[in-house]
């Protein structure tokens, strides 16, 4: 299909009856992807010397996907409050009226895989007004950019889920409408190092095995969920451990997108005793263990976790 007839996504936002300050703010995350796009062909690789919230020391790119995220997002004025997995604090946008929305986000997930050229990701959740510190269930929107052999963004609207491609102009175009999970699939994406696996976890993923799931882990949150997703079935868990009883993904940056995104698509996610959705924030930088896909497999692993709970 020649470029020009392929259905950009202001159209198709439109199309579907999305508001006019969501099309904006959507596409804005748009733009700032181009540029965290270039940022990632051309920045250097190395470290910034400065650590964020979670301790976790800073590349060089981080740093930069926040600004021009931050950037984007603070002058659009659509935006009210806005949170960073890269930042301390929730800031308020620099031109923030009407400033319909708020956002949390995860400028760039899996950056330490740049230097060794896998796919990494943008991942952004969308509120309705001021308030960001609430359950992932009151989000209006979702999104995740997965900078890969292709760039694509995959939106989750209460409507449907799809995917959009950047093309050989700069413009996403539909690539993929209404995306759907099965109810179950045939690969499973295991976070975590099985030394520190707690027994159900490990008796869990083990039954997986047995039922001869097949192993897709790159250490990407974005690409490996991307996978399961597109691949219509399967599932991806950073469970809790020995070593990191809330795991390791954190509930506003990066859980409640893609939890929002799979619900939307007709799976699940649940962090092994309720939906994800439903989690009430203790603090915005709070993380959570995920078991993230088919129904049947994230029901699996809560059944499994239970009996070890009742039988401890
Ligand atoms: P971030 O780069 O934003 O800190 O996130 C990285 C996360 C996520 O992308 C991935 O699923 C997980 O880290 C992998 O963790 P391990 O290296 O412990 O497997
Ligand atoms: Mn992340
Ligand atoms: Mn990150």
């Amino acid at each position: 299909m020649p470029l020009s007839k392929r259905k950009r996504l202001r159209d198709f936002l439109y199309d579907q009856g999305v508001d006019g300050a969501l099309r904006g703010l959507i596409n804005e995350i748009g733009e700032a992807s181009k540029y965290i796009s270039y940022a990632i062909d051309t920045t250097s690789l190395g470290y910034s010397g400065s650590v964020n919230v979670y301790g976790e020391k800073q590349l060089a790119l981080d740093v930069l996907s926040d600004e021009i995220v931050s950037e984007k997002l603070g002058m659009c004025g659509i935006v009210k409050n806005m949170a960073s997995e890269e930042q301390e604090n929730i800031n308020s946008a620099f031109l923030s009226e009407p400033g319909e929305y708020s956002v949390c986000f995860d400028p760039l997930d899996g950056s330490s895989l740049v230097d060794v050229n896998l796919a990494v990701g943008t991942i952004v959740s969308i509120y309705p007004g001021k308030q960001l510190v609430r359950p992932g269930r009151e989000q209006v929107a979702a999104l995740y950019v997965l900078y890969g052999p292709r760039t694509t963004m995959v939106v989750g609207l209460p409507s449907g889920v799809h995917e959009f491609s950047l093309d050989a102009v700069g413009s996403y175009t539909l690539s993929r409408p209404d995306i759907k999970m099965k109810d179950v699939g045939n690969i499973y994406s295991p976070g975590g190092s099985r030394n520190q696996y707690l027994p159900a976890h490990k008796d869990f993923i083990d039954s997986l095995l047995a039922d001869n799931y097949k192993l897709r882990y790159s250490g990407g949150f974005v690409p490996d969920f991307n996978q399961v997703l597109m691949k219509g079935g399967g599932l991806f868990t950073y469970p809790a451990l020995k070593n990191a009883p809330n795991g390791k993904l954190r509930l506003m940056f990066e859980c409640n997108a893609m939890a929002f995104i799979v619900e939307v698509a007709g799976g699940a996610a649940s962090n092994g005793k309720q939906r994800i959705l439903d989690i009430e924030p203790e603090s915005i930088e709070m993380r959570s263990p995920i078991y993230i896909g088919s129904k049947k497999e994230v029901a699996r692993a809560e059944k499994m976790l239970a009996e070890q709970v009742s039988s401890d």
